[in-house]
């Protein structure tokens, strides 16, 4: 039975999450909710039971342009696993960032069962390269069409890009990631008082600290 009825007003606010945790979700074949995890449920701001028996699309945010799950599906229908950098909208009419990564289930014989998402909150750079391509992909959906928008996706991919979608959002990703983990790893260092300084030091190459005379 279909309880959930999507926000009308939209907050431009992120909904406050545990951003170390996984977020996962399972469908059927139509993107019917089978299975939510608990950090699924409490950063959408619905419990687990609601959202089972609704479709997976509750939670789209209006941000999203139609040709980024276009794309999704056309790659679970191809038999393909799939990653895309998801906006999602929460039942308060917030919202969340993450990367998803989509995998196909099947059964003992190889029939396809449904499908899972797992999701990871992404680095603030990604969502600062991704947001302005969604809102070029919706404005052409909305001023020239859908078809009009899964083409200039195409071109951008290949003229801007070089890669294919999946693999250019696990690169961001991957780059984004690394770069966000040594900048907190600087700032440990910084804070730290001297003697844990020197700690920390003595596992780190001396080159990137520019000392000369390390004992
Ligand atoms: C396993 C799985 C997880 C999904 N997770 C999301 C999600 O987190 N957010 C979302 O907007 N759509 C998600 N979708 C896609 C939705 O099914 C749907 O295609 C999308 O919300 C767009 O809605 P529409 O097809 O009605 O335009 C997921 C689909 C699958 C198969």
């Amino acid at each position: 039975m279909k309880t959930i009825t999507p926000p009308t007003i939209i907050i431009d606010e992120e909904i406050q999450w545990d951003k170390t945790k996984t977020i996962v979700s399972k469908t059927d074949t139509y993107g019917t909710i089978l299975y939510a995890n608990d950090v699924f449920a409490s950063a959408c701001e619905y419990n687990p039971i609601e959202l089972i028996g609704e479709p997976h699309n509750i939670i789209r945010h209006p941000d999203m342009p139609k040709v980024a799950f276009k794309a999704l599906w056309d790659a679970l229908k191809n038999g393909q696993n799939y990653h895309a950098i998801v906006k999602n909208l929460t039942r308060s009419g917030r919202y969340y960032w993450v990367i998803t990564d989509f995998t196909i289930d099947k059964d003992e014989n190889g029939n396809v069962t449904g499908y899972t998402g797992r999701r990871k909150a992404v680095p603030d750079a990604v969502i600062k390269t991704i947001e302005p391509l969604y809102k070029t992909l919706l404005d052409i959906e909305k001023i020239k069409g859908e078809k009009a928008s899964e083409l200039y996706f195409e071109a951008y991919l290949k003229e801007e890009v070089g890669k294919s979608y999946d693999e250019f959002v696990i690169d961001l990703f991957a780059k984004e990631t690394v770069k966000e983990n040594n900048l907190k790893k600087e700032k440990t260092i910084e804070k730290a008082p001297k003697e844990e300084l020197s700690k920390l030091k003595k596992g780190l190459n001396w080159f990137f600290f520019g000392e000369t005379n390390p004992q």
